[in-house]
Parts: C-alpha cells; sequence; structure tokens
C-alpha cells in the first residue's frame, strides 16, 4: 500500500491520542538504572548500552554511499534495521527467485562494526509481490510463506539479533481482531503461529518478534487485541520472544499510558523494543517521553529510531528525526541522549 495513504490513516488515529499527551506524568529519573559511577557517554549508542540496551536506527542501502550518513551511522548507533531491503518485494520478487544483495551489504557492514541486526520484515501484507497476493490455495500458500521464512532467516542465520517474523497482522479501529491479508484469508489467523514455528527452525538463536503500529496506547482495542495473541502464544509455547513498538507518532509524542503497555507486554514473559520511532516535528519532551518510558522497564531492550536525517526519512515533510538534513543534531537528539544520563 501507498505509504502516505498508511500514514494518513495512522495519524488520524495520533492525533486522536493527542489530549491523552498532556496528562503524561513523566517517570522518574533520567537513566535511572545508570550506574552511579558510570562516565556518561556522548552518543545514543554509548549511552545505551551503559543500562545493557542498544539504540538503533533504520538505514538504507542506497545511502551507504553518503559520507555525511555512514559517518552519524558509525558514530551514533549499535544497531541497524534494513529500512526496506529485507521486505518480501525486494528479497523475493518472482517465486523462488531470491535476492539479496542489497540485505547483504547491510548485514555485512554492520556485522563488521558490531552493530546488532533487526530483521524486518518475513511476512507482512504490505510491500508483498503480486504474485504472493494472488494465491489462494491454502497448501500452496503455506508451502510459498514457509519457504520465504526459511529462505530469509535461513541466509542470516546466526546474524540477526531479533527478527519482526510478523509486522502489522492487527486490523485499526476498534475490532481487536486481525486484518484481512491473503495471509489471514487463505490461510486462517494460525499463520502467525506457523510463521514463528518456521522462523524458530530457520534461525533458532534470533529473538523472533511480532511488531506492529499503533498498539503503543494500552487503551486501544488493536493494543489489546495483540496482547490477547502474545499472552495465548506464551501460553501454548508457540516460540516468541518480543513485541516491537513501531511508534510512529504524532506531534504529542507517546500516549500517557505508553509505560504501562511496555510493563505489560514485559510481564507476558516477552522483552519489548522501540522498532521504527519517529515523532512528528521531534519534539524534545516526546522524545524524553519515549526514552524514559523504555528505560524505566527492564526488558524494554532497545529503541530504534526510523532513519537519521530528516532527509532520510518517510515521512521528512514532518521533520520527525533525530539529526535535520545537514546531519547536525536537533533538541530532540540532546534530549534523548540526556534522558539515558548521556551528556551531548
Ligand atoms: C516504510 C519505509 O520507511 C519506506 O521507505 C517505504 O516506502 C514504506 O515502508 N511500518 C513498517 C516499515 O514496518 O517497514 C515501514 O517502512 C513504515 C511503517
Amino acid at each position: 500500500m501507498n505509504p502516505s495513504k498508511r500514514l494518513g490513516r495512522r495519524r488520524a488515529s495520533v492525533l486522536g491520542l493527542a489530549a491523552v499527551v498532556s496528562l503524561v506524568t513523566p517517570g522518574i529519573a533520567n537513566g535511572a538504572d545508570r550506574a552511579p559511577d558510570a562516565p556518561r557517554a556522548s552518543t545514543l549508542g554509548a549511552q545505551a548500552a551503559q543500562s545493557g540496551r542498544y539504540f538503533g536506527t533504520a538505514v538504507a542501502a542506497g545511502r551507504l554511499g553518503d559520507g555525511q550518513y555512514t559517518g552519524i551511522l558509525d558514530r551514533e548507533f549499535n544497531q541497524v534495521t534494513p529500512e526496506n531491503e529485507m521486505k518480501w518485494d525486494a528479497t523475493e520478487r518472482n517465486r523462488g527467485q531470491f535476492t539479496f544483495g542489497s540485505a547483504d551489504q547491510i548485514v555485512n557492514r554492520a556485522t563488521a562494526r558490531g552493530q546488532k541486526v533487526r530483521g524486518h520484515t518475513l511476512v507482512w501484507h504490505s510491500q508483498l509481490p503480486d504474485w504472493v497476493k494472488a494465491i489462494r490455495d491454502a497448501n500452496t500458500l503455506r508451502s510459498v510463506m514457509n519457504n520465504h521464512i526459511n529462505t530469509v532467516a535461513g541466509r542470516y542465520k546466526g546474524r540477526i539479533h531479533s527478527w519482526d517474523v510478523v509486522n502489522e497482522a492487527f486490523a485499526d479501529g476498534g475490532s481487536g481482531q486481525m486484518r484481512s491479508s491473503v495471509f489471514r484469508d487463505v490461510l486462517g489467523t494460525g499463520f502467525i503461529e506457523e510463521a514463528f514455528r518456521t522462523a524458530r527452525s530457520a534461525d533458532p538463536s534470533a529473538k523472533l518478534c511480532y511488531n506492529d503500529y499503533s498498539i503503543e496506547d494500552w487503551n486501544s482495542a488493536k493494543t489489546q487485541g495483540v496482547y490477547r495473541m502474545v499472552r495465548d502464544f506464551k501460553a501454548r509455547g508457540v516460540p516468541i520472544d518480543c513485541v516491537g513498538l513501531q511508534s510512529h507518532f504524532g506531534a504529542g509524542g507517546p500516549p500517557g499510558s505508553f509505560q504501562t503497555t511496555l510493563s505489560s507486554f514485559a510481564a507476558l514473559g516477552v522483552d519489548v523494543q522501540i522498532t521504527e520511532l519517529d515523532i512528528a516535528q521531534a519534539p524534545a519532551n516526546g522524545y524524553a517521553n519515549t526514552v524514559r518510558a523504555c528505560l524505566n522497564v527492564a526488558r524494554c531492550t532497545g529503541i530504534t529510531v526510523w532513519g537519521i536525517r530528516d532527509s532520510d526519512s518517510w515521512r521528512s515533510g514532518e521533520n520527525p528525526l533525530l539529526f535535520d538534513r545537514g546531519g547536525n543534531k536537533k533538541q530532540a537528539y540532546r534530549s534523548a541522549l540526556t534522558t539515558m544520563g548521556g551528556t551531548p
């Protein structure tokens, strides 16, 4: 689907939260769990590492020739997520023909520098080739899905910190149910469980995550739907290790219940991560509130922003990131860093 359409839909729900955001009660302490005598780091990744977390960014293979971009990338971030390069339309555009050039470029570069890699993403209704969408036979789709997971996750076996096994499977709005997609419509809701089981066998050392947007507000039906699924998976032994909250926020930043959402998922026995953070107009307090919520939850293991400079963003018109178009640090950057206990 057209990303601007997606964002428009999403923004409607984000704006609805603006009123709630004014009620945000700041959590305690900046970098509360930082050892008292730890030195204050001056970069995001180094500071996050002091509490055992990572601070990462989405990376686009096409920008790796830009020295300003890679300079910031390697200075500030210790985790990367390929922005588009591992998606189905990039890796298996035609059935059974796999292409990994751009994904390899990102993984090899990151691995050489000790940056963790988040695999993104194995099963998603969007950026999905038409040939997959056209499948109507369940046995065919099951074998196509499992072959895709085995081939992509298998290629990077042992090199991926966490995989977004299934992305955005839940519907917006008040239903709390899974959205219509070729996977749900042809295979039934059990496709998610099957994808996780296949991913576990393809790469047993990767953490396996469910990732979605608009699941940051504990009071929303979509959040509750995902929560029920994760609770059910844990109860039945379906191999799930983590939940990714995309966190594409409007100018109000995270909803007031964000930390409650993180801690509630964590209490089910999974890690949580903030996986695609960007905030319209990059308000310093919105970034501080987001980072603080993660620091206050022991099982919130990392934060990833969805791009480096505003010019790199899929929402570039909203200047939602930590670095401006000239690669300069913004107020939001200083806010994120100091909230973790670092010093610019
Ligand atoms: C976006 C990319 O940033 C764009 O470059 C692309 O055109 C569309 O997808 N949720 C996700 C990400 O899980 O993969 C999306 O990334 C943003 C929303």
